[in-house]
């Protein structure tokens, strides 16, 4: 495989030779990311694998030579979306083949490591299935493919992935913006009775604490502000320190509130049970770490938490938010929440209802419970009928949506610091984030995306704050307006 840097000079020194196969052939990748945000990490992963075969990103499949779709296994919606992309994405390869071209098209990610060979014989127009742990062997599968062979790469190689897999090219990276995501952990031995996700993406890796540091490092002389650390179980995060001893999840923030310009700090997703102390104190010693924590919790029910196998009770869950807001007070919570859970009665669900009373979320993500072959809640034969689970969800969404518009709300009026991430709808308009993760839009200069700066919020919206640049007054008493040097 060429080196980036290579890349660039066989580029300029072969430019007046014959021997075109020495040079990548410019080729576009088009990927589509379907699921959580491990799977958007994932995909510029991919990218960053493909970038040294010649491929720039397409912005469309439509003239893509290799399309990936890079799949979610969660709920049986999200799996039965990615059939019919195939199906539009045949068409537009027959089109592409009437013109004289060609396209491979992959599929990526938990579905393609849940049904493996079963989408080959569903879908005769996929040329490559390869599951999460396979990615840095894509240059090989795609060789593979151009050989005539149809393939299916579903095993859990030992090997670490991201060790194998190359580094973003700088430029790459400026044009991801000024919030990333890094994959920190993945996998999971929680087994709740209704998740795919330990069969889809295997048992817990944490990787080592020094590859993390050095792709953060990384990130940041890119220009990135603020980094997202991912994982399945985030917060069971046990990686090989530098010292040789297994670091936990603070300790891993503490090393990175020390890079320097890496001004904000989040982490997601966690489980109750992995919230512990030393984590708990990151939230009131770290500045960086943000005020903000999605923490699932699925139901409000102890009956259903132990069906769900979730390993931890209502009591639980209350004692963790006490805890957690004495170290951070102001800190927004989230969650996500399952109804219609087989066996969940009306005083199960009233219990949820209940604990999201108490609790008061800022955010939240709720789902009917969708039953997943091969889990074992598929099993149980008493499942709730579908007009009691829409019914419920109806519910509960319209009481979670009232406690994020009462949290935004009493934001106005207040001074927030926002850091800019692009541009708006409207000319002269910024789009950034609050420190509570909410998309906040102000008129402020492009100067400032990639910054954060000081604001006033005015308005609350249903999804966005609205906000005003806050006036500075400089060292002799006149006001400007926050734009950095
Ligand atoms: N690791 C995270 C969640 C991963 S999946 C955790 O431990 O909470 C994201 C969310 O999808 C879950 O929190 C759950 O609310 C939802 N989910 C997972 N499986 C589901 C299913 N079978 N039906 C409905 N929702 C499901
Ligand atoms: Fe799924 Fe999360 Fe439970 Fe793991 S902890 S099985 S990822 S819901
Ligand atoms: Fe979906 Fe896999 Fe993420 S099932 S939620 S893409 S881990």
């Amino acid at each position: 495989m060429n080196e980036p840097a290579k890349t660039a000079l066989i580029d300029t020194v072969l430019d007046t030779s014959t021997d075109a196969a020495a040079r990548p052939a410019a080729r576009t990748v088009f990927i589509k990311t379907f699921g959580c945000q491990m799977n958007v990490y994932d995909s510029q992963r991919m990218a960053d694998a493909l970038a040294p075969l010649g491929y720039a990103q397409a912005q469309a499949p439509d003239d893509a030579d290799l399309v990936l779709l890079n799949t979610c296994h969660i709920r049986e919606k999200a799996a039965e979306k990615v059939y019919s992309e195939i199906g539009r994405l045949r068409r537009l390869r027959d089109r592409r083949r009437a013109g004289g071209a060609a396209m491979v098209i992959g599929v990526a990610g938990c579905v393609a490591q849940a049904e493996g060979a079963e989408i080959m014989s569903r879908a005769p127009a996929v040329d490559m299935v390869f599951g999460p742990q396979s990615y840095h062997r894509l240059p090989d599968l795609l060789a593979r493919v151009a050989d005539g062979e149809r393939v299916v790469e579903t095993e859990f190689p030992v090997e670490d992935k991201f060790d194998a897999l190359p580094n973003a090219m700088p430029a790459a990276l400026a044009t991801r913006g000024p919030t990333a995501f890094l994959t920190v952990q993945e996998g999971c031995d929680k087994f709740c009775t209704f998740c795919v996700v330990p069969y889809t993406r295997g048992a817990e890796f944490s990787r080592p604490v020094a590859a993390i540091l050095a792709e953060a490092r990384r990130l940041v002389e890119a220009g990135v502000r603020e980094i997202t650390l991912l994982g399945q179980n985030v917060n069971a995060y046990h990686g090989e320190g530098p010292d040789g001893r297994e670091w936990g999840l603070g300790r891993l923030l503490h090393a990175l509130a020390d890079v320097d310009r890496l001004d904000r700090l989040r982490y997601t997703t966690s489980h109750p049970r992995d919230m512990d102390d030393v984590l708990i104190a990151a939230h009131r010693d770290i500045p960086q770490l943000m005020p903000y924590l999605h923490l699932p919790v699925q139901s409000g029910s102890d009956a259903m938490l132990k069906a769900m196998n979730r390993r931890h009770t209502r009591e639980l869950y209350f004692g963790i938010v006490e805890e957690i807001r004495a170290a951070r007070p102001d800190i927004a919570l989230s969650s996500d929440f399952i109804v219609g859970f087989p066996g969940e009665s009306e005083t199960d669900f009233a219990d949820t209802v209940d604990l999201v009373a108490r609790v008061g979320f800022a955010q939240a993500f709720s789902f009917k419970y969708s039953a997943r072959p091969g889990t074992p809640a598929a099993d149980i034969d008493d499942q709730v009928p579908e007009e009691a689970r829409r019914e419920r969800l109806t519910a509960l969404q319209a009481l979670l949506r009232t406690q994020q518009a009462d949290f935004a709300a009493s934001l106005v009026g207040k001074r927030l610091d926002v850091l800019f991430e692009r541009d708006g709808r409207k000319p002269g308009q910024l789009v950034g984030r609050s420190p509570y993760l909410q998309p906040v839009v102000v008129e402020a200069p492009r100067a400032l995306i990639g910054e954060i700066a000081p604001v006033t919020v005015t308005s609350a919206g249903p999804n966005s704050l609205f906000a005003s640049l806050c006036q500075l007054a400089d060292a002799h008493g006149r006001t400007r307006v926050a734009v950095p040097a």
